[in-house]
């Protein structure tokens, strides 16, 4: 009874709590937003997406919707570390420019709103919507902290809620939660899609280390249908926001299933990271190709990544876009009013590979679009050894497209790569090793790196490179995106320098390396 009574009292103030946060948020966010001038804080992304204040993770409920890419978030609209989850949420017509829209998802008597995914009930099996209104129903974990303290295990529960105005306004179902927790304390993240081949919605989710697999003619009532996990790719922390969707190989009419699933802490350089999986998949039980180890990206600042459902057809991408941190060092990176951005969207696609599946990942087609046509440098051919300068003729580089097409003619040559330098002398470094058979990143003095001793450090990423070696880098003003020969291996990774790097530098150590081409693209602002 006392027990009850105590735990009453403790969602009273949890439900006081709540409604201060709904009323503080927005003032705060555009007032401190302003101070510096609209986004031009040091280290702001020009075209990444941010937040306009505070703290946001992983990117939750992907849907497109009439024109609409939808972007809800992990998002504390109080402060710029970690706190009571709600869902941000942000639109775009063209996956670049954000509206940022008032928060969708606040905290309710059931829990923080922790990740999830959303889909269009086009044919409104919920009964949520009409058939001329389908309702967009979004499922998310229900994370009880008040459970979670008393030392229960039953704190993580499934809830779902609707729009029926694309999105604007959200009514949370009244039969919450509607997936129970069976006694597990990680069991989160569900990712639900609809499967043509068994006219159902399916849903994955994390739990611990494992992927359990439900699915339902409703969205509200789910069966268990399987577990997948055990023994299987990286298992060196829990595993946490998957999805999972059917890809067609490039160039054949195979179509084979790709599960994501990130992993924290156990990534390849340390931390957080995803990792990725092919097989078949019947709509009860997915049956990976192999039990290899891969991931989706080699860097340190790619999490929680998902793609979008509801693309139609017409178009058939599948685009991801995903958290640029990493857990280690995330609520102590420094920047001032908000804290983490997405990284650019991707389309993510298959190619066959000597008997194996591999996931390519490349910046979406609409990242053409920001290229300032009048700023494009092209640089000739030639060989060169050493560190060799490029002048990019004013422009910035911390907001530029880069492509380098290098030819390894040398056997002599040991690395050959990239240097982005300020007048500090801190230099950030993306090479080829060819001794290793790796790329890497190194950011040991690529600037303040005072905030976390988990944060200086060289990645690497094996690979077997061929005699040509294509770099595709994307520059913001705190990031560098690596897209390696056309989208095989991916590297993303945080900087944080004094000053603006204002000198690239090739080099080629050991010997000769022939650069045939270079083209550079500086890159418009999208906040103003
Ligand atoms: C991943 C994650 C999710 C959880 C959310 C909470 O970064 O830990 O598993 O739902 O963040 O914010």
């Amino acid at each position: 009874m006392i027990k009850s009574l105590k735990f009453s009292i403790c969602i009273f103030v949890f439900g006081i709590l709540l409604i201060s946060c709904r009323n503080n948020h927005v003032t705060t966010s555009k007032s401190e937003a302003k101070k510096t001038g609209y986004y031009q804080e040091q280290y702001r992304p020009q075209y990444h997406f941010s937040p306009e204040a505070h703290w946001m993770n992983d990117p939750n409920g992907l849907v497109y919707l009439d024109g609409e890419y939808h972007l809800f978030y992990q998002y504390y609209p109080d402060s710029s570390v970690w706190g009571p989850m709600h869902w941000g949420h942000a639109i775009s017509t063209d996956l670049i420019h954000w509206r940022h829209l008032p928060i969708a998802l606040y905290p309710d008597s059931l829990g923080y709103i922790f990740s999830g995914s959303a889909v269009v009930d086009a044919s409104n099996t919920t009964g949520f919507g009409t058939d001329q209104i389908p309702p967009m129903v979004a499922i998310f974990t229900y994370h009880n902290s008040i459970l979670e303290k008393s030392g229960s295990n039953v704190f993580e529960n499934q809830g779902i809620a609707y729009s029926l105005d694309k999105g604007r306004t959200w009514t949370k179902y009244s039969g919450n939660p509607v997936l129970k927790n069976p006694g597990i304390r990680d069991f989160r993240d569900p990712k639900m899609f609809w499967h043509a081949a068994t006219k159902k919605w399916e849903l994955i989710m994390a739990v611990k280390e494992r992927i359990h697999i439900y699915s339902s003619s409703d969205l509200k009532k789910w069966t268990f249908e399987s577990e997948f996990g055990a023994g299987i790719g990286a298992h060196g922390g829990v595993w946490e926001c998957p999805d999972f969707f059917p890809v067609k190989v490039d160039g054949t009419n195979t179509e084979k299933w790709v599960m994501l699933v990130s992993i924290n802490p156990g990534g390849p350089n340390g931390g957080s990271a995803t990792q990725y999986f092919t097989g078949d998949f019947d709509g009860h039980k997915f049956v990976p190709d192999n039990t290899n180890i891969r991931w989706v990206d080699w860097g340190r600042d790619d999490y929680a990544g998902v793609t979008w459902s509801g693309i139609p057809g017409s178009d058939g991408r599948r685009i991801f876009i995903g958290w640029m941190s990493n857990w280690e060092y995330a609520t102590m990176v420094p920047t001032t009013i908000w804290r983490n951005a997405m990284t650019i969207p991707r389309e993510i696609s298959l190619i066959g590979d000597k008997g194996n599946y591999v996931l390519i990942s490349k910046p979406a087609s609409e990242l053409i679009k920001l290229r300032n046509q009048s700023d494009t440098l092209n640089i000739k051919t030639q060989s060169f050894i050493g560190e060799k300068e490029i002048s990019t003729v004013g422009m910035s580089l911390m907001q530029i497209e880069m492509l380098f097409d290098f030819k390894l003619s040398d056997s002599g040559v040991d690395s050959v790569g990239i240097i982005l330098e300020n007048s500090l002398n801190e230099r950030f470094i993306i090479g080829y090793s060819t001794v290793q058979k790796q790329f890497y990143t190194d950011r040991r003095a690529a600037g303040n790196s005072r905030f976390s001793k988990e944060f200086a450090g060289i990645s690497t990423a094996p690979y077997s490179a061929g005699h040509a070696l294509k770099f595709h880098l994307f520059v913001d003003a705190s990031s560098v995106e690596l897209f390696a020969d056309d989208g095989r291996l991916v590297m993303t990774t945080l900087v944080f320098p004094s000053q603006k790097y204002n000198s690239l530098k090739m080099f080629s150590k050991g010997g000769a390396t022939i650069l045939n081409k270079a083209v550079f693209y500086d890159l418009q602002k999208v906040w103003n």
